[in-house]
C-alpha cells in the first residue's frame, strides 16, 4: 500500500458503531438470514443457474453453467434469451403492461409517465427505425444522450435486434466521442439537439457534429428533439427521432441471442490515456444485474427506486436500465442537476413520487452535507426505506449524515463496491441480514469470492493490501474490444489466475471489508475513473505545455481533486484558465483540473520518472518523506511554495 494511505488505515480502524438491520425492515427482506450465502459457497454454479433460471426468461436453456479458461469465461452457453424481452415484452405479457416503469422528471419540471406497455411499444418502433438504418446484428450504435427516456429506448431497442451499444456520457467532448465511436467503428449514432443542466440546455448536435467530422464509419444520426436548440442536419445522414418513429412499422419481434453475444461496450479510464472499451455480454450480465438489483435493494412490488447516475455510466446501465427493468420495478429518472431550481430538488422528487430506495454517490453525499440538513427537513421523506451508495469510498461522517438525515435513522444503507468492469455489484451489504459499519462495504455478496492479497499475492486475512477477485462471476467483462493483450496484462497478470481490481482493501477484526481507493495512477472523481496519463496528454497537446503530471488529491466533496503540474515550453504563455478549457475541450469537464501549478521542472527520479507521491504530498499539503532519490531536490521546494501560495481554481 502506498504510505497516501496511512491515515486512512487508521482513521477507519476507529469505527466501531454497528447498525444491525431494523427489525421492521427484516420483516418484508427478502433474504434475513446466511442461508443465500451458505448454498452460494457450497455450489457457486448451482446457485447462479437458479438466478438465472429464476429470475430470467430463456427462449432455450443452457448446457453448461460456466467454462472458465483463464481470464476467458463462458456463462450459460448453448442458451438463448432476449435482453429487452426480458425487460419488457414478459412483463406486458404476465399482465403489468400498465405498471409504471419510469416516472420521467425534466429539469425545467415537465414529466413523462411511461408504463410498461408503453416503453415496449416505443423500443418495438425504434427497433424498426434501426433496422431501416441497416443496423443488424453485432454492428455498434453509440448512444450520446441526456437523461431522457429515448436514452433507455435506444438501449433497449439495440439489444431487441442484436445490435451492441456504446453509450458515450453526454459531459464527455467531441474529442471524447469521435474517439469511442472510431475504436467501435460505430455505424449508427443517436443523440439530441440539447439537454437542460442548470437551467440552461446544453447543445449535444453540434458537438456531435465536431465529432462525425472525423468518424468515417457512422451512415446515420437520429437526432432526438429535447433542448429545442437550433441545429443543422445534414441531409440523408442526419434524421430527426420523432420523423422516424412516425413512420415506424409497430411490431418488432425480439431477436434469440446467444447468452455469450455482445450486450454492449462501455468506455472506461485505464493506467494508460486510451479508454478501454469494457465487453459486456447477454446472459450473464443481466443474470448478475437482475439479482443483484432484486436482492441489494431488497426490492418488492411496490417499491418507487430511483438511482441518481447517469445511463452514460456503468451505474446507469446496470442500476437505471438492466436490473431494474428486468425486475419489473417503478422508477424515477431525472433529467439534471440536484440544485436546480434549488438545493432540495432530489428531496422534493423523493416527497412527490414517494421514493422508497434511493442509489446515490458519495460525493453528492458530502454536497448535501454542505448545503445543510434544513434541505431535506423541508421535505416528507418518510417513503424512503432503504438506501445505496456506490463510485468511492464513503467516510463514516457521511454515511452518519446520509442515515441520519436521509434515512432518518430508520433506512438501512447499502454500500455497493462494484466496477465497470464487474458489470454489477460484488461486495455490499443485504440490507436485511447484514449488520452494517459506517465505512465498510462490509462482504462479497452470495456468489462473489474477494479476497485482500498481499504484494506477493498471498492472502491477507487481517489488515490492509489489493482488493481481488478470486472465482469467475457471470457478470464479469469478456474482454476489451480490440485488445485482448490489454485486458490480460491490466487484471489477470498481477495475481495468477486471479481479477485484479485495482483497489486497496483492509479486512478488520469481524472480517468486514474496507475499500480503500484505487492503488494505480487511476484518480476517482465524484464517483468517476479518470487516469491521470489522459490529462496528462490533454495538456500535453497545448502548443504551450512541454511537459506535464497530474495527481489526484484529496478533496473534501468530490474525493480526489485533479492537481496538474505544469512546465511550459521555452518563451510559451498561456494562463490557467486556458488550459483548463483546453482539457475540457480534449476530454470534458469532468477532467478539469481544480487546480494547475506552473513549473520550469518537474520532480524526478534519477532514472527520468515523475515521482507521483511527491507531488501527491505537495498537493495535500503535507510534510516529504524521503526525497533522497530525487535527482533535482530544490525543484521540491520551489513546488511546495507555489502550492502554499497558489489559491485553487473552481
Ligand atoms: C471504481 C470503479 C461501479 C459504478 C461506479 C464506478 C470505486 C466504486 C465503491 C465503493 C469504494 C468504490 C473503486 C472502483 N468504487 N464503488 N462502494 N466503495 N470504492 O465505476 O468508474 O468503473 O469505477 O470506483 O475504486 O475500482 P467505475
Amino acid at each position: 500500500m502506498s504510505d497516501a494511505h496511512g491515515d486512512t488505515i487508521d482513521a477507519l480502524g476507529h469505527e466501531d458503531r454497528r447498525f444491525p438491520p431494523p427489525a421492521d425492515f427484516v420483516a418484508g427482506a427478502a433474504v434475513t438470514d446466511a442461508a443465500m450465502r451458505a448454498e452460494a459457497l457450497a455450489d457457486s454454479e448451482a446457485f447462479w443457474a437458479r438466478q438465472a433460471s429464476e429470475l430470467l426468461t430463456w427462449q432455450e436453456p443452457w448446457s453448461r453453467v460456466l467454462d472458465w479458461q483463464v481470464p476467458n469465461a463462458r456463462w450459460f452457453d448453448g442458451g438463448r434469451l432476449n435482453v429487452a424481452e426480458n425487460c419488457l415484452d414478459r412483463h406486458v405479457a404476465a399482465g403489468n403492461g400498465s405498471r409504471v416503469a419510469i416516472h420521467w422528471e425534466g429539469e425545467p419540471g415537465d414529466t413523462r409517465t411511461i408504463t410498461y406497455a408503453d416503453l415496449l411499444a416505443e423500443v418495438e418502433r425504434f427497433s424498426n427505425v434501426l433496422r431501416s438504418l441497416g443496423v443488424a446484428k453485432g454492428d455498434r450504435v453509440n448512444i450520446y444522450l441526456p437523461m431522457i427516456p429515448e436514452a433507455a429506448v435506444a438501449m433497449l431497442s439495440c439489444a431487441r435486434i442484436g445490435a451492441v451499444h456504446s453509450v458515450v456520457f453526454g459531459g464527455f467532448s467531441s474529442q471524447s466521442l469521435a474517439d469511442r465511436i472510431n475504436d467501435a467503428e460505430a455505424k449508427v449514432l443517436i443523440t439530441a439537439d440539447g439537454g437542460y443542466r442548470r437551467g440552461e440546455v446544453f447543445a449535444l448536435k453540434p458537438a456531435a457534429d465536431e465529432a462525425l467530422a472525423t468518424t468515417p464509419s457512422i451512415e446515420h444520426v437520429v437526432v432526438v428533439r429535447r433542448g429545442g436548440n437550433e441545429v443543422t442536419m445534414q441531409p440523408g445522414r442526419d434524421h430527426w427521432y420523432h420523423e422516424l418513429m412516425e413512420e415506424a412499422s409497430p411490431s418488432c419481434p425480439a431477436e434469440g441471442m446467444d447468452a455469450e453475444d455482445l450486450l454492449f461496450l462501455l468506455y472506461t479510464s485505464g493506467t494508460t490515456g486510451k479508454p478501454k472499451g469494457i465487453m459486456h455480454t447477454t446472459g450473464g450480465y443481466l443474470t448478475h444485474v437482475t439479482y443483484t438489483h432484486r436482492y441489494v435493494f431488497d426490492l418488492r412490488p411496490d417499491d418507487v427506486y430511483w438511482c441518481t447516475a447517469d445511463v452514460g455510466w456503468i451505474t446507469g446501465h446496470s442500476y437505471i436500465v438492466y436490473g431494474p427493468l428486468a425486475n419489473g420495478a417503478t422508477q424515477v429518472m431525472y433529467e439534471g442537476v440536484p440544485n436546480h431550481p434549488g438545493n432540495d430538488r432530489f428531496w422534493d422528487i423523493v416527497e412527490r413520487y414517494g421514493v422508497t430506495i434511493f442509489y446515490t454517490a458519495p460525493t453528492a453525499i458530502r454536497t448535501f452535507m454542505k448545503w445543510g440538513a434544513e434541505e431535506p427537513a423541508a421535505h416528507d421523506l418518510s417513503s424512503l426505506r432503504l438506501l445505496g451508495t456506490v463510485g468511492e469510498p464513503i467516510n463514516p461522517e457521511a454515511w452518519m449524515w446520509y442515515h441520519t438525515h436521509i434515512g432518518q435513522g430508520r433506512c438501512p444503507i447499502v454500500d455497493t463496491w462494484w466496477q465497470t468492469e464487474t458489470g454489477g455489484i460484488m461486495i455490499s451489504p443485504l440490507p436485511g441480514e447484514t449488520t452494517t459499519k459506517p465505512g465498510s462495504a462490509t462482504f462479497a455478496l452470495p456468489g462473489v469470492s474477494a479476497e485482500v492479497l498481499d504484494d506477493a499475492g498471498q492472502v491477507v486475512t487481517h489488515g490492509g493490501g489489493y482488493l481481488a477477485l478470486t472465482e469467475p462471476w457471470p457478470g464479469m467483462l469478456r474482454g476489451i474490444w480490440g485488445d485482448p493483450q490489454r485486458f490480460v496484462d491490466t487484471y489477470w497478470s498481477r495475481f495468477e489466475g486471479r481479477y485484479f481490481a485495482g483497489d486497496g482493501a483492509r479486512l478488520d477484526d469481524d472480517g468486514y471489508l474496507w475499500l480503500l481507493g484505487r492503488v494505480d495512477d487511476v484518480m476517482n472523481v465524484s464517483g468517476h475513473r479518470i487516469s491521470t496519463t489522459e490529462v496528462e496528454s490533454a495538456l500535453v497537446s497545448h502548443p504551450a505545455v512541454a511537459e506535464a503530471a497530474v495527481v489526484g488529491a484529496t478533496d473534501d466533496t468530490t474525493g480526489q481533486a485533479i492537481v496538474a503540474y505544469v512546465s511550459l515550453r521555452g518563451g510559451a504563455d498561456v494562463d490557467v484558465t486556458t488550459l483548463r478549457n483546453h482539457v475540457a475541450t480534449e476530454i470534458g469537464a469532468i477532467a478539469k483540473p481544480k487546480a494547475i501549478f506552473f513549473t520550469p521542472d518537474l520532480p524526478k527520479t534519477r532514472s527520468g520518472k515523475i515521482m507521483r507521491r511527491l507531488l501527491r504530498d505537495v498537493a495535500e499539503g503535507r510534510d516529504l518523506g524521503d526525497t533522497t532519490t530525487l535527482a533535482d531536490a530544490s525543484v521540491v521546494s520551489e513546488l511546495q511554495q507555489r502550492a502554499a501560495q497558489a489559491p485553487a481554481e473552481d
